[in-house]
């Protein structure tokens, strides 16, 4: 059903794509709308990966207005709430930009198809001046369109500096099939200048559709049919390059839970490729291969 759609307090339009998702037993999750995935999957684990003056980095030159980034799948917001103090550098205890040492004005759209869990994140935001929230299914064209255009006409701009797609892949794949994912990877690219993505090995669809399966369910029995399957990364990787979208600039390691993260740029964007290798050369462990 629609809703009136606000940012900060700016009504803006009509768009909702979220969704009242129950939770199943023990846990399982058919969006991955797990309730308390952060205890699982710490925010510290990934953003440690990440250098902390990446967006100086990305974006060496002074902008009129902030700098703008779409998490997709954000879950309850709080690897989006890491994510925006790391790359802002803003220390855990502080929630003002006082002390910040990137410097980088930065606002963040985040969204998830879970309402409930996007409920949560409203409540719990330390930032609600930065950071916004917003209940989507990211594979629904149409309040897509209405919904984050609406978000970057406050800005007066079309695309976002930075899109996050954090262990979320996988989920699109399994519920929409192959050509859901390139979808959702060919809009991605489309919507912003970098694209930061941490996709799932193959060995989660397996474990996602055994947990649904101990439920007597078979909503992911499919996914043997998927073509797209196998080294997951270098799959994405090949989807988002090889129509000549995007460029794999970096890997920045892996989590110990074994997922990389994977940095693209938009070939359309005029940043220098040159940028991504001085990120490379200042930081110690997080960056470990260029990939491919
Ligand atoms: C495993 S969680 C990852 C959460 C967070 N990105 C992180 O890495 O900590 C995957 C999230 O993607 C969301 N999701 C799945 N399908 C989606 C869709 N079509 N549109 C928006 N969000 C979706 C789920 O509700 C869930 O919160």
């Amino acid at each position: 059903k629609d809703i009136p759609f606000e940012f900060n307090g700016m009504h803006c339009c009509k768009a909702h794509g979220g969704l009242e998702l129950p939770v199943l037993p023990g846990g399982a999750a058919p969006f991955g709308n797990f309730p308390d995935y952060s205890r699982f999957h710490p925010p510290e684990g990934r953003v440690r990966l990440l250098p902390a003056a990446l967006l100086s980095e990305l974006f060496p030159n002074p902008r009129a207005g902030p700098l703008l980034g779409l998490d997709v799948g954000c879950n309850s917001g709080e690897l989006s709430i890491a994510l925006y103090r790391h790359l802002i550098g803003l220390q855990e205890s502080k929630v003002s930009l006082e002390h910040s040492m990137a410097g980088k004005d930065l606002n963040l759209l985040c969204c998830d198809i879970d309402a409930g869990l996007i409920e949560r994140a409203k409540q719990r935001s330390p930032f609600p001046g930065s950071i916004s929230y917003a209940a989507l299914d990211i594979m629904d064209s149409s309040v897509r369109e209405a919904l984050l255009g609406c978000y970057l006409s406050k800005f007066g701009r079309s695309t976002f500096d930075i899109c996050f797609c954090m262990s979320v892949t996988m989920w699109i794949h399994l519920n929409h099939g192959d050509s859901g994912l390139v979808k959702l990877l060919s809009y991605l690219a489309s919507k912003c200048i970098y694209l930061l993505i941490e996709p799932q090995p193959w060995k989660c669809y397996r474990a996602a559709a055994r947990r649904l399966r101990k439920l007597g369910r078979h909503d992911f029995d499919h996914f043997r049919s998927l073509t797209i399957s196998g080294n997951m990364a270098e799959k994405i990787t090949q989807i988002l390059t090889e129509d000549g979208a995007m460029e794999l600039v970096c890997c920045f390691g892996s989590t110990s839970w074994d997922r990389s993260m994977l940095l693209f740029k938009s070939k359309a964007a005029h940043t220098s490729t040159l940028d991504c290798f001085e990120i490379s050369r200042g930081v110690e462990k997080s960056v470990v291969a260029f990939y491919l």
